[in-house]
Protein backbone atom coordinates (compact mmCIF):
# COMPACT_ATOMS: atom_id res chain seq x y z
CA UNK A 1 0.00 0.00 0.00
CA UNK A 2 2.89 2.44 -0.87
CA UNK A 3 1.86 5.82 -1.33
CA UNK A 4 1.74 7.29 -5.12
CA UNK A 5 4.86 9.39 -6.06
CA UNK A 6 2.91 11.60 -9.44
CA UNK A 7 2.15 15.44 -8.85
CA UNK A 8 0.26 17.37 -11.04
CA UNK A 9 2.78 19.93 -12.48
CA UNK A 10 1.04 22.87 -10.36
CA UNK A 11 -1.99 24.03 -8.95
CA UNK A 12 -2.94 25.53 -11.92
CA UNK A 13 -2.80 22.25 -13.51
CA UNK A 14 -4.57 19.96 -10.66
CA UNK A 15 -7.74 22.97 -11.29
CA UNK A 16 -7.23 22.27 -15.18
CA UNK A 17 -7.38 18.66 -15.02
CA UNK A 18 -10.69 18.24 -12.14
CA UNK A 19 -12.26 21.12 -14.47
CA UNK A 20 -11.25 18.72 -17.65
CA UNK A 21 -13.17 16.09 -15.61
CA UNK A 22 -16.03 17.82 -14.99
CA UNK A 23 -17.11 20.02 -17.96
CA UNK A 24 -18.30 17.28 -20.86
CA UNK A 25 -20.78 15.57 -21.98
CA UNK A 26 -22.44 16.17 -18.44
CA UNK A 27 -23.30 19.90 -19.63
CA UNK A 28 -24.00 20.42 -23.16
CA UNK A 29 -25.42 16.79 -23.67
CA UNK A 30 -26.96 15.35 -21.00
CA UNK A 31 -28.41 18.57 -19.08
CA UNK A 32 -30.50 20.46 -21.80
CA UNK A 33 -31.94 16.44 -22.39
CA UNK A 34 -32.67 16.06 -18.71
CA UNK A 35 -34.34 19.90 -18.88
CA UNK A 36 -36.01 19.10 -21.13
CA UNK A 37 -37.38 15.90 -19.95
CA UNK A 38 -37.77 17.08 -16.50
CA UNK A 39 -39.44 20.34 -17.58
CA UNK A 40 -37.73 22.94 -17.42
CA UNK A 41 -37.14 25.35 -14.86
CA UNK A 42 -38.00 23.05 -11.85
CA UNK A 43 -35.00 21.08 -12.67
CA UNK A 44 -32.31 23.27 -13.46
CA UNK A 45 -33.10 25.14 -10.22
CA UNK A 46 -32.52 21.75 -7.90
CA UNK A 47 -29.45 21.01 -10.04
CA UNK A 48 -28.20 24.49 -9.42
CA UNK A 49 -29.15 23.88 -5.34
CA UNK A 50 -27.80 20.23 -5.26
CA UNK A 51 -24.81 21.35 -6.75
CA UNK A 52 -23.59 23.83 -4.38
CA UNK A 53 -25.88 22.22 -1.21
CA UNK A 54 -24.65 18.50 -1.98
CA UNK A 55 -21.89 18.91 -4.72
CA UNK A 56 -20.09 20.91 -3.45
CA UNK A 57 -19.58 19.44 0.03
CA UNK A 58 -18.93 15.88 -1.25
CA UNK A 59 -16.57 17.34 -3.73
CA UNK A 60 -14.49 18.37 -1.11
CA UNK A 61 -14.74 15.36 0.52
CA UNK A 62 -13.97 13.21 -2.21
CA UNK A 63 -10.79 15.29 -3.02
CA UNK A 64 -8.97 15.00 0.79
CA UNK A 65 -9.55 11.49 1.15
CA UNK A 66 -7.73 11.23 -2.13
CA UNK A 67 -5.07 13.60 -1.24
CA UNK A 68 -5.38 12.43 3.06
CA UNK A 69 -4.44 8.80 1.54
CA UNK A 70 -2.22 9.82 -1.10
CA UNK A 71 -2.81 6.37 -2.78
CA UNK A 72 -5.78 4.67 -5.25
CA UNK A 73 -8.90 5.18 -3.96
CA UNK A 74 -9.15 1.43 -2.50
CA UNK A 75 -6.37 2.15 -0.47
CA UNK A 76 -6.56 5.67 0.47
CA UNK A 77 -9.84 4.33 1.93
CA UNK A 78 -8.51 1.51 3.54
CA UNK A 79 -5.80 3.15 4.83
CA UNK A 80 -6.97 6.45 6.55
CA UNK A 81 -9.90 4.22 8.05
CA UNK A 82 -7.40 1.44 9.87
CA UNK A 83 -5.58 5.01 11.03
CA UNK A 84 -8.78 6.21 12.78
CA UNK A 85 -9.34 2.15 13.94
CA UNK A 86 -12.14 1.92 11.62
CA UNK A 87 -12.53 -1.41 9.62
CA UNK A 88 -10.56 -2.04 5.94
CA UNK A 89 -13.67 -2.69 4.41
CA UNK A 90 -13.74 1.15 3.66
CA UNK A 91 -12.37 -0.28 1.09
CA UNK A 92 -14.79 -1.60 -0.84
CA UNK A 93 -16.48 1.84 -0.99
CA UNK A 94 -13.52 2.27 -3.59
CA UNK A 95 -14.97 -1.29 -5.48
CA UNK A 96 -18.37 0.56 -5.76
CA UNK A 97 -16.71 3.55 -7.36
CA UNK A 98 -14.59 1.18 -9.28
CA UNK A 99 -17.78 -0.39 -10.92
CA UNK A 100 -20.01 2.92 -11.64
CA UNK A 101 -17.56 4.32 -13.99
CA UNK A 102 -16.99 1.69 -15.55
CA UNK A 103 -20.49 1.92 -16.72
CA UNK A 104 -20.96 5.42 -16.83
CA UNK A 105 -17.61 4.91 -19.02
CA UNK A 106 -19.61 2.14 -21.23
CA UNK A 107 -22.34 4.38 -22.31
CA UNK A 108 -20.02 7.74 -22.48
CA UNK A 109 -17.83 6.26 -24.98
CA UNK A 110 -20.87 5.76 -27.02
CA UNK A 111 -22.12 9.08 -27.11
CA UNK A 112 -19.04 10.46 -27.66
CA UNK A 113 -18.54 8.48 -30.70
CA UNK A 114 -21.85 10.20 -31.61
CA UNK A 115 -20.33 13.66 -31.68
CA UNK A 116 -17.00 12.07 -33.81
CA UNK A 117 -19.65 11.05 -36.15
CA UNK A 118 -20.79 14.71 -36.37
CA UNK A 119 -17.61 15.89 -36.36
CA UNK A 120 -16.91 14.20 -39.75
CA UNK A 121 -20.23 15.28 -40.88
CA UNK A 122 -20.21 18.98 -40.10
CA UNK A 123 -16.71 19.89 -41.75
CA UNK A 124 -18.24 18.58 -44.99
CA UNK A 125 -21.18 20.85 -44.78
CA UNK A 126 -24.25 18.72 -45.50
CA UNK A 127 -26.04 20.33 -42.78
CA UNK A 128 -26.17 23.36 -44.44
CA UNK A 129 -28.85 22.41 -46.85
CA UNK A 130 -31.27 20.36 -45.11
CA UNK A 131 -34.20 21.09 -43.11
CA UNK A 132 -34.41 21.11 -38.88
CA UNK A 133 -37.04 17.60 -39.66
CA UNK A 134 -34.09 16.19 -42.23
CA UNK A 135 -31.22 17.10 -39.62
CA UNK A 136 -33.71 14.78 -36.66
CA UNK A 137 -33.89 12.42 -39.67
CA UNK A 138 -30.46 11.60 -40.21
CA UNK A 139 -29.51 11.44 -36.80
CA UNK A 140 -32.28 8.93 -36.47
CA UNK A 141 -30.77 6.92 -39.37
CA UNK A 142 -27.58 7.27 -37.80
CA UNK A 143 -28.27 5.63 -34.37
CA UNK A 144 -29.94 2.86 -36.20
CA UNK A 145 -26.93 1.66 -38.04
CA UNK A 146 -24.76 -0.22 -35.70
CA UNK A 147 -21.55 -0.33 -37.46
CA UNK A 148 -21.19 2.96 -37.75
CA UNK A 149 -22.53 3.50 -33.94
CA UNK A 150 -19.81 1.10 -33.15
CA UNK A 151 -16.62 1.85 -35.32
CA UNK A 152 -17.07 5.43 -33.40
CA UNK A 153 -17.80 3.91 -29.61
CA UNK A 154 -14.66 1.77 -30.63
CA UNK A 155 -12.36 4.77 -31.90
CA UNK A 156 -13.62 6.72 -29.04
CA UNK A 157 -12.63 3.95 -26.37
CA UNK A 158 -8.96 3.39 -28.37
CA UNK A 159 -8.30 7.48 -28.15
CA UNK A 160 -9.44 7.67 -24.08
CA UNK A 161 -7.23 4.22 -23.03
CA UNK A 162 -4.27 5.50 -25.18
CA UNK A 163 -3.53 8.59 -22.94
CA UNK A 164 -4.27 6.60 -19.44
CA UNK A 165 -1.62 4.10 -20.19
CA UNK A 166 0.97 6.49 -20.42
CA UNK A 167 -0.16 7.97 -17.15
CA UNK A 168 -2.57 11.05 -17.48
CA UNK A 169 -1.02 14.39 -15.83
CA UNK A 170 1.18 15.49 -19.58
CA UNK A 171 -0.31 16.76 -22.91
CA UNK A 172 -3.52 16.28 -23.16
CA UNK A 173 -4.43 18.80 -20.17
CA UNK A 174 -2.01 21.39 -21.14
CA UNK A 175 -4.24 20.63 -24.90
CA UNK A 176 -7.23 20.85 -22.86
CA UNK A 177 -6.07 24.11 -20.84
CA UNK A 178 -5.62 25.75 -24.71
CA UNK A 179 -8.60 24.90 -25.44
CA UNK A 180 -11.22 24.83 -23.43
CA UNK A 181 -11.77 29.05 -22.61
CA UNK A 182 -12.54 28.42 -26.71
CA UNK A 183 -15.67 26.03 -26.41
CA UNK A 184 -16.61 28.57 -23.71
CA UNK A 185 -16.25 31.45 -26.34
CA UNK A 186 -18.17 29.43 -29.37
CA UNK A 187 -21.31 28.70 -26.55
CA UNK A 188 -21.25 32.71 -25.80
CA UNK A 189 -21.36 32.90 -29.54
CA UNK A 190 -24.30 30.89 -29.77
CA UNK A 191 -26.23 32.11 -26.96
CA UNK A 192 -25.50 35.48 -29.13
CA UNK A 193 -26.84 34.07 -31.89
CA UNK A 194 -29.90 32.55 -29.82
CA UNK A 195 -30.92 35.97 -28.52
CA UNK A 196 -31.61 36.92 -32.13
CA UNK A 197 -33.98 33.86 -32.88
CA UNK A 198 -37.49 34.33 -31.76
CA UNK A 199 -37.41 31.39 -29.32
CA UNK A 200 -35.05 33.36 -26.83
CA UNK A 201 -37.75 34.57 -24.44
CA UNK A 202 -39.44 31.59 -24.40
CA UNK A 203 -36.54 29.93 -23.80
CA UNK A 204 -35.45 31.88 -21.23
CA UNK A 205 -39.09 31.73 -19.31
CA UNK A 206 -38.77 28.10 -19.50
CA UNK A 207 -35.81 27.50 -18.03
CA UNK A 208 -35.94 30.53 -15.42
CA UNK A 209 -39.12 31.18 -14.30
CA UNK A 210 -39.92 28.45 -11.33
CA UNK A 211 -43.08 26.48 -11.96
CA UNK A 212 -43.55 25.01 -8.49
CA UNK A 213 -46.56 22.37 -10.23
CA UNK A 214 -43.61 20.33 -12.36
CA UNK A 215 -41.89 19.22 -9.18
CA UNK A 216 -42.32 15.66 -8.86
CA UNK A 217 -40.08 13.06 -7.21
CA UNK A 218 -38.35 11.63 -10.05
CA UNK A 219 -37.91 15.52 -11.52
CA UNK A 220 -36.22 15.63 -7.62
CA UNK A 221 -33.90 12.68 -8.16
CA UNK A 222 -33.18 13.19 -11.87
CA UNK A 223 -31.78 16.65 -10.80
CA UNK A 224 -29.24 15.40 -7.72
CA UNK A 225 -28.21 12.41 -9.96
CA UNK A 226 -27.50 14.86 -12.78
CA UNK A 227 -25.67 16.99 -9.98
CA UNK A 228 -22.89 14.75 -9.02
CA UNK A 229 -22.57 13.61 -12.39
CA UNK A 230 -21.62 16.67 -13.77
CA UNK A 231 -19.38 17.47 -10.95
CA UNK A 232 -17.63 14.30 -11.69
CA UNK A 233 -18.28 13.21 -8.04
CA UNK A 234 -19.49 10.32 -5.98
CA UNK A 235 -17.08 7.54 -7.65
CA UNK A 236 -13.75 8.17 -6.17
CA UNK A 237 -12.54 9.62 -9.76
CA UNK A 238 -11.69 12.72 -7.94
CA UNK A 239 -10.51 11.31 -4.82
CA UNK A 240 -7.56 9.71 -7.31
CA UNK A 241 -6.71 13.42 -8.65
CA UNK A 242 -6.59 14.32 -5.54
CA UNK A 243 -4.10 11.81 -4.45
CA UNK A 244 -1.78 13.85 -6.80
CA UNK A 245 -2.32 16.99 -5.70
CA UNK A 246 0.50 19.32 -4.87
CA UNK A 247 1.24 20.64 -1.19
CA UNK A 248 -0.31 23.90 -0.25
CA UNK A 249 -2.99 24.54 -2.63
CA UNK A 250 -6.29 24.58 -1.17
CA UNK A 251 -8.84 22.62 -1.82
CA UNK A 252 -12.24 24.55 -0.85
CA UNK A 253 -10.89 27.54 -3.43
CA UNK A 254 -10.26 24.73 -6.38
CA UNK A 255 -13.88 22.73 -6.12
CA UNK A 256 -15.76 26.22 -6.11
CA UNK A 257 -13.68 27.60 -8.84
CA UNK A 258 -14.55 24.39 -10.93
CA UNK A 259 -18.29 23.79 -9.77
CA UNK A 260 -19.24 27.56 -11.03
CA UNK A 261 -17.28 27.16 -14.43
CA UNK A 262 -19.58 23.99 -14.46
CA UNK A 263 -23.13 25.51 -13.72
CA UNK A 264 -21.74 28.37 -16.40
CA UNK A 265 -21.42 26.04 -19.29
CA UNK A 266 -24.96 23.99 -18.77
CA UNK A 267 -26.49 27.36 -18.77
CA UNK A 268 -25.38 28.58 -21.54
CA UNK A 269 -25.80 25.48 -23.36
CA UNK A 270 -29.30 25.35 -21.97
CA UNK A 271 -29.60 29.24 -22.98
CA UNK A 272 -28.59 28.25 -26.67
CA UNK A 273 -30.10 25.01 -26.90
CA UNK A 274 -33.56 26.07 -25.92
CA UNK A 275 -33.97 29.24 -28.28
CA UNK A 276 -33.37 27.01 -31.10
CA UNK A 277 -35.96 24.38 -29.69
CA UNK A 278 -38.69 27.19 -29.39
CA UNK A 279 -38.00 28.95 -32.44
CA UNK A 280 -37.85 25.64 -34.37
CA UNK A 281 -41.27 24.66 -32.54
CA UNK A 282 -39.53 21.06 -31.65
CA UNK A 283 -40.20 19.26 -28.67
CA UNK A 284 -37.81 19.76 -25.23
CA UNK A 285 -38.27 16.55 -24.41
CA UNK A 286 -36.73 14.91 -27.45
CA UNK A 287 -34.76 12.63 -25.43
CA UNK A 288 -30.73 12.46 -26.09
CA UNK A 289 -30.82 13.52 -29.57
CA UNK A 290 -31.64 17.09 -28.46
CA UNK A 291 -27.94 18.24 -28.99
CA UNK A 292 -27.14 16.45 -32.03
CA UNK A 293 -30.77 17.88 -33.80
CA UNK A 294 -30.62 21.49 -32.38
CA UNK A 295 -27.00 22.73 -32.89
CA UNK A 296 -26.81 21.49 -36.45
CA UNK A 297 -29.87 23.63 -37.25
CA UNK A 298 -28.37 26.56 -35.47
CA UNK A 299 -24.88 26.69 -36.88
CA UNK A 300 -26.20 25.94 -40.19
CA UNK A 301 -27.83 29.35 -39.89
CA UNK A 302 -24.51 31.04 -39.32
CA UNK A 303 -22.79 32.42 -42.01
CA UNK A 304 -20.03 29.85 -42.37
CA UNK A 305 -21.72 27.12 -40.56
CA UNK A 306 -19.96 24.43 -41.36
CA UNK A 307 -16.68 25.58 -39.83
CA UNK A 308 -18.88 26.74 -36.96
CA UNK A 309 -20.02 23.37 -36.69
CA UNK A 310 -16.90 21.37 -36.75
CA UNK A 311 -14.87 23.38 -34.48
CA UNK A 312 -17.29 22.59 -31.79
CA UNK A 313 -17.73 19.52 -32.27
CA UNK A 314 -13.44 19.03 -32.04
CA UNK A 315 -14.08 21.26 -28.71
CA UNK A 316 -16.74 18.92 -27.80
CA UNK A 317 -14.55 16.07 -28.39
CA UNK A 318 -11.32 17.28 -26.65
CA UNK A 319 -13.77 17.96 -23.27
CA UNK A 320 -15.45 14.16 -23.30
CA UNK A 321 -11.84 13.08 -23.76
CA UNK A 322 -10.86 14.44 -20.61
CA UNK A 323 -13.48 13.39 -18.43
CA UNK A 324 -13.31 9.91 -20.17
CA UNK A 325 -9.55 9.37 -19.31
CA UNK A 326 -10.89 10.71 -15.74
CA UNK A 327 -13.22 8.11 -15.72
CA UNK A 328 -11.03 5.62 -16.43
CA UNK A 329 -7.88 6.29 -14.25
CA UNK A 330 -9.13 5.03 -11.21
CA UNK A 331 -9.67 1.96 -12.63
CA UNK A 332 -6.47 1.70 -14.21
CA UNK A 333 -4.41 2.94 -11.36
CA UNK A 334 -5.99 0.49 -9.34
CA UNK A 335 -4.96 -2.85 -11.28
CA UNK A 336 -1.74 -0.98 -11.66
CA UNK A 337 -1.36 -1.22 -8.08
CA UNK A 338 -2.09 -4.62 -7.85
CA UNK A 339 0.63 -5.49 -9.77
CA UNK A 340 -0.44 -5.06 -13.44
CA UNK A 341 1.83 -2.86 -16.18
CA UNK A 342 -0.34 0.30 -16.36
CA UNK A 343 -0.50 -0.90 -20.43
CA UNK A 344 -1.74 -4.09 -19.29
CA UNK A 345 -4.71 -2.75 -16.72
CA UNK A 346 -5.60 0.27 -19.59
CA UNK A 347 -6.16 -2.58 -22.50
CA UNK A 348 -8.04 -4.61 -19.85
CA UNK A 349 -10.19 -2.31 -18.65
CA UNK A 350 -10.75 -0.53 -21.87
CA UNK A 351 -11.66 -3.88 -23.27
CA UNK A 352 -14.17 -4.96 -20.49
CA UNK A 353 -15.88 -1.31 -20.93
CA UNK A 354 -16.32 -1.05 -25.15
CA UNK A 355 -17.94 -4.67 -24.45
CA UNK A 356 -20.07 -3.95 -21.73
CA UNK A 357 -20.68 -0.57 -23.80
CA UNK A 358 -21.82 -2.50 -26.93
CA UNK A 359 -25.46 -3.58 -25.66
CA UNK A 360 -25.73 0.23 -25.18
CA UNK A 361 -24.40 1.37 -28.83
CA UNK A 362 -26.87 -0.85 -29.87
CA UNK A 363 -29.91 -0.03 -28.26
CA UNK A 364 -31.77 1.97 -31.32
CA UNK A 365 -30.71 -0.34 -33.62
CA UNK A 366 -30.52 -4.14 -33.17
CA UNK A 367 -31.55 -4.17 -29.10
CA UNK A 368 -33.99 -1.56 -29.44
CA UNK A 369 -36.94 -3.71 -28.52
CA UNK A 370 -35.00 -4.83 -25.30
CA UNK A 371 -35.70 -3.71 -22.21
CA UNK A 372 -34.75 -5.68 -19.47
CA UNK A 373 -36.71 -3.19 -16.75
CA UNK A 374 -39.66 -0.91 -16.84
CA UNK A 375 -39.62 -0.32 -20.19
CA UNK A 376 -35.74 0.81 -20.36
CA UNK A 377 -33.53 0.07 -23.23
CA UNK A 378 -30.28 -0.96 -22.27
CA UNK A 379 -28.76 2.86 -22.87
CA UNK A 380 -31.73 3.70 -20.67
CA UNK A 381 -30.03 1.68 -17.83
CA UNK A 382 -26.66 2.47 -18.84
CA UNK A 383 -27.68 6.29 -18.25
CA UNK A 384 -29.39 6.45 -15.41
CA UNK A 385 -28.62 3.32 -12.65
CA UNK A 386 -25.09 4.98 -12.22
CA UNK A 387 -25.76 8.25 -12.32
CA UNK A 388 -29.56 8.28 -10.20
CA UNK A 389 -28.49 5.94 -7.76
CA UNK A 390 -24.65 4.29 -7.99
CA UNK A 391 -23.53 8.08 -7.68
CA UNK A 392 -25.42 9.64 -4.77
CA UNK A 393 -24.86 6.29 -2.51
CA UNK A 394 -21.42 6.57 -3.43
CA UNK A 395 -21.26 10.37 -2.55
CA UNK A 396 -22.99 9.80 0.64
CA UNK A 397 -20.98 7.30 1.85
CA UNK A 398 -17.61 9.30 0.67
CA UNK A 399 -19.14 12.21 2.72
CA UNK A 400 -19.83 10.10 5.80
CA UNK A 401 -16.61 8.43 5.74
CA UNK A 402 -14.69 12.17 5.68
CA UNK A 403 -16.44 13.96 8.31
CA UNK A 404 -17.23 10.77 10.57
CA UNK A 405 -14.45 8.28 9.99
CA UNK A 406 -11.11 10.02 8.92
CA UNK A 407 -9.42 11.58 11.60
CA UNK A 408 -9.93 15.46 11.87
CA UNK A 409 -6.75 16.84 11.84
CA UNK A 410 -5.54 14.54 8.92
CA UNK A 411 -8.91 16.24 7.01
CA UNK A 412 -7.56 19.78 8.62
CA UNK A 413 -3.81 19.28 7.17
CA UNK A 414 -5.30 18.07 3.87
CA UNK A 415 -7.19 20.53 2.81
CA UNK A 416 -4.63 23.45 2.91
CA UNK A 417 -7.24 25.99 4.57
CA UNK A 418 -8.21 27.61 7.47
CA UNK A 419 -9.54 25.89 10.43
CA UNK A 420 -12.96 27.69 10.30
CA UNK A 421 -13.39 26.79 7.05
CA UNK A 422 -12.83 22.94 7.89
CA UNK A 423 -15.71 23.64 10.87
CA UNK A 424 -18.42 24.91 8.48
CA UNK A 425 -17.69 22.66 5.45
CA UNK A 426 -18.03 19.95 8.24
CA UNK A 427 -21.13 21.23 9.68
CA UNK A 428 -22.57 21.66 6.40
CA UNK A 429 -21.74 17.89 5.68
CA UNK A 430 -23.18 16.59 8.57
CA UNK A 431 -26.10 18.14 9.22
CA UNK A 432 -27.54 19.07 5.52
CA UNK A 433 -25.50 17.06 3.02
CA UNK A 434 -25.76 13.95 4.55
CA UNK A 435 -29.23 14.07 5.89
CA UNK A 436 -30.62 15.58 2.37
CA UNK A 437 -29.12 13.24 0.61
CA UNK A 438 -30.35 9.84 2.58
CA UNK A 439 -33.83 11.64 2.35
CA UNK A 440 -33.62 11.52 -1.74
CA UNK A 441 -32.22 8.25 -1.78
CA UNK A 442 -34.96 6.84 0.85
CA UNK A 443 -37.44 8.11 -1.12
CA UNK A 444 -36.02 6.87 -3.87
CA UNK A 445 -37.00 3.43 -2.68
CA UNK A 446 -40.55 3.99 -2.70
N1 LIG B 1 -18.47 15.11 -15.35
C1 LIG B 1 -18.38 14.43 -16.59
C2 LIG B 1 -19.28 15.15 -17.57
O1 LIG B 1 -20.02 16.03 -17.21
C3 LIG B 1 -18.72 12.96 -16.48
C4 LIG B 1 -18.02 12.24 -15.37
C5 LIG B 1 -18.76 11.59 -14.39
C6 LIG B 1 -16.64 12.19 -15.30
C7 LIG B 1 -18.14 10.91 -13.33
C8 LIG B 1 -16.00 11.52 -14.24
C9 LIG B 1 -16.75 10.88 -13.26
O2 LIG B 1 -19.29 14.86 -18.72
Amino acid sequence: MSEVVERWGSRRAFIIAVTGAAVGLGNIWRFPWMVGENGGSVFLLLYVAFVLLLGLPVMVAEILIGRAGRRTPMQALAFLAQEAGGSRHWRLLGLLGGITLFLILSFYAVVSGWSLEYLVDAFSGDFASRSPQEIGAAFDAFLASPGRVIINQTLFMVLTMSVVAFGVGSGLERLNNLLMPLLYLLLVVLVGYAATTTGFGTALRWLFWPDPQAITFMVVLNAMGHAFFTLAVGAGALMAYGAYMPEGQSVPRAVVTVALLDILVALLAGIAIFSIVFSQGMDPASGPGLMFVTLPVAFSQLPGGALWLGSFFILLLIATWTSSINLAEPMVAMLHSAGLRRVTSALLIGSGVWLVGLPSALSFSWLSDVQPIGGMTFFDLATTIPTDILLPVGGLLIAFFAVWVMDAPRAVQALSSNERFFVIWRQVTRWIAIPLLTLVLVGAMF
